[in-house]
């Protein structure tokens, strides 16, 4: 309210209308929304973003949607200090990271720490998809657990979570391998308690994956994106995908954990290994 409140005078009516009040923010990078209608009055907008929230530096616009096996989202630079580099707080940890080429979102600290709270003392982790380590640290930091290992494909992020575990001090927790999880995994030569799916749409694809590092008991948090009435569509993929691989599994919660789209939210599915 307060940014279209700003607006008052320097758009018409219509223009004010169609601006998006919220946005992300990422360390000290806003990252906002820009109808293709208020192309012309971008830089306004962005500048405005800037003298309402003195902890932002930098105004980037999303151009597009998360795109290609990376996941990444363009961002065009609008106003304040040019960089797309920030370091993001979260659950005490830092995170360091270029928000146009690696994967972050902002919005999941909550999920992160749902997950956290579940891990018990001792607990050997794997997190496929890690990206630029979010879920690692955050384990690493609010449990105790024994090892965390994450698997990333994208160099650029890997590199960042390789900065991001000695940044936060947890080289003796977290190991990060640069790979596919595919190869990656099975060379590990470890079976989990836990293991982490965040790759909705196609997560699917790794379940035998997933599967031959687990053992009984442990719990697989897998994330999909569905409406509400195709929750129960996904859980019958998992418990498919078990029995192909004769394994028996036990869907313990679905949990909403975000919005992709009106209506489609990201969900994971916590199940376990019987
Ligand atoms: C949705 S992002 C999640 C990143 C991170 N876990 C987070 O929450 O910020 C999915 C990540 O999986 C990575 N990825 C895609 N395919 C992969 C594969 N086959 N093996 C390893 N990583 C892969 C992408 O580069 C991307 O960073």
């Amino acid at each position: 309210m307060k940014l279209k409140q700003a607006l008052k005078n320097k758009l018409t009516k219509k223009q004010l209308s169609l601006v998006r009040a919220s946005f992300d923010v990422v360390g000290t990078i806003a990252i906002i929304e820009i109808p293709d209608e208020l192309i012309k009055k971008q830089k306004i907008i962005a500048k405005e973003v800037l003298k309402l929230n003195p902890h932002i530096k930098t105004v980037l616009k999303k151009s597009g949607i998360h795109y290609g096996e990376y996941r990444r989202q363009k961002m065009v630079f609008l106003a304040g200090v040019n960089t797309k580099i920030t370091e993001h707080r979260e659950s005490g940890v830092r995170i360091l990271l270029d928000v146009e080429k690696c994967y972050f979102s902002s919005r999941l600290g909550t999920e992160r720490l749902r997950i956290a709270r579940q891990i018990v003392p001792k607990e050997e982790i794997l997190v496929m998809f890690s990206g630029v380590a979010p879920y690692p640290l955050v384990f690493a930091k609010n449990t105790q657990a024994k090892a965390i290992y994450g698997v990333e494909k994208n160099p650029v992020a890997h590199d960042f979570g390789e900065r991001n575990v000695l940044l936060n001090k947890f080289w003796e927790k977290i190991r990060l391998i640069k790979g596919d999880v595919r190869l990656v995994v099975p060379m590990i030569g470890k079976k989990f308690n836990r293991i982490l799916m965040p790759m909705p749409k196609t997560a699917d694809e790794f379940i035998p994956v997933a599967l031959r590092v687990a053992k009984k008991n442990t719990i697989i948090h897998f994330y999909d994106f569905g409406r509400e009435e195709e929750f129960r569509g996904i859980r019958k993929k998992i418990k498919k995908s078990c029995k192909q691989l004769k394994k028996k599994c036990r869907i313990l919660r679905t949990v909403k954990c975000g919005n992709y789209s009106p209506g489609v939210y990201r969900v994971c599915i916590d199940f376990k290994m019987v």
